[in-house]
């Protein structure tokens, strides 16, 4: 039976996820807080279909997103929604579990990436995900045993295609990388960090061998930093919104936006969204931009409750050929918080 096509790219952007032969579209389509946690049922398969409506392919979850809920919502409008397996790419990530606490159902033992995984792809009711990711280093376990682990989930046991790592640090993901080439086993191929106009350091500095020696890919989080860069936040806090919803969990966010720090970044958003007006676009559209811009980026994953926010966020592809060097240079001077590269005490190359 031939497979009937149901995806059109529309205008997206597609990069490859690092050295890898994979494709994955500039955006993509997270589920933390999101999907199994304030939303439930039909609206997370809405928004799944917008996203792929407007030329989105990839999808990203993890074990621990509401507590496995994430995974099963997700899951079941993969399920509804029919699409060929093999038009979409679907990202979970393992290490913290299901907010169980016993010994061994949390981490990347050996035990627990096999399990987890297994446990995981039973709640998305898949066969495989094209890429794990470790959701944090686990410093109490052997490296060796970790990418033995990951190596085993690929080779042996064909429950994803890649494996990956997430907020771990420029020399953990080395480390992985030499011992890999070192026994034969299966290297990481991308982070998943935090990446947006105020979190950019370890992004740009921190990993910029990464990029180099291993064209380590990424699939950035945060790209919004949670609401604040789209201004929603500029003059307090409105109802329904991540603050207002989750505001025992964001307590100390919600108080760092009356200090002196928070005011600062509320001030740069208010500038930026006068560029971002000239330009035709909203200051969320501008942000989102900012970010495709960087060429180590593979994959920015979107997050967002309600349709219409996908829609908005996927128009950010009209306003990025608009930013020419000096609307960058613009934004640069606003930001005001221009990484500074490790010391090279004159010996750059
Ligand atoms: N690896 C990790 O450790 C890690 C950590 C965090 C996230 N992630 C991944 O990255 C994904 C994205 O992260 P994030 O959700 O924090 O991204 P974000 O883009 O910084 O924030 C998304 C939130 O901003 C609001 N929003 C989005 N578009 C909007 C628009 N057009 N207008 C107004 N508000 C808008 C929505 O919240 P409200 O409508 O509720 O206000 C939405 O849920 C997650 O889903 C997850 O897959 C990974």
């Amino acid at each position: 039976m031939p497979v009937e096509s149901k995806y059109d790219p529309k205008d997206m952007l597609f990069r490859h996820l690092g050295p890898t032969g994979l494709k994955v579209s500039i955006f993509s389509l997270g589920g933390w807080l999101t999907y199994g946690g304030s939303q439930k049922g039909s609206i997370v398969k809405e928004c799944m279909e917008a996203a792929w409506n407007n030329g989105i392919n990839t999808f990203d979850t993890a074990e621990t997103y509401a507590a496995g809920e994430c995974e099963i919502e997700m899951g079941q409008a993969l399920k509804d929604l029919k699409w060929p397996r093999d038009e979409y790419v679907l990202i979970t990530k393992i290490f913290f579990g299901t907010s169980r606490q016993e010994p061994n159902t949390r981490g990347l033992s050996k035990k627990h990436v096999v399990e987890g995984l297994k446990s995981s792809l039973a709640r998305l009711q898949q066969p495989y995900v094209d890429m794990v990711m470790a959701h944090r280093p686990d410093v109490a376990t052997p490296m060796k045993e970790i990418v033995e682990a990951f190596t085993q989930c690929i080779r042996n046991l064909n429950l994803a295609y890649y494996w990956g790592t997430s907020e771990w640090s420029a020399t953990q993901i080395t480390e992985a990388n030499l011992i890999a080439e070192k026994y034969g086993l299966i290297a990481p191929v991308a982070e998943q960090p935090q990446y947006n106009a105020f979190h950019r350091d370890r992004f740009e500095v921190e990993y910029a061998k990464l990029f180099k020696d291993y064209q380590y890919g990424t699939t950035t989080w945060s790209p919004l930093a949670g609401g604040l860069l789209t201004g929603k936040y500029n003059d307090g806090i409105p109802k329904g919104s991540r603050l207002d919803y989750h505001s025992n969990m964001f307590d100390s966010t919600i108080k760092s936006l009356q200090s002196d720090e928070g005011k600062a970044k509320i001030e740069k958003v208010r500038k930026l969204s006068e560029i971002a007006k000239k330009l035709g676009g909203s200051p969320t559209q501008l942000a989102l931009a900012w970010t495709v811009k960087n060429e180590n980026v593979s994959t920015v994953i979107l997050g967002a409750t309600k349709v219409e926010q996908i829609h908005d966020n996927c128009g950010a592809l009209k306003i990025l050929p608009k930013l020419t060097p000096d609307v960058m240079g613009e934004i640069e001077k606003i930001l005001d918080n221009t990484p500074k590269p490790a010391p090279s005490y004159g010996r750059e190359r």
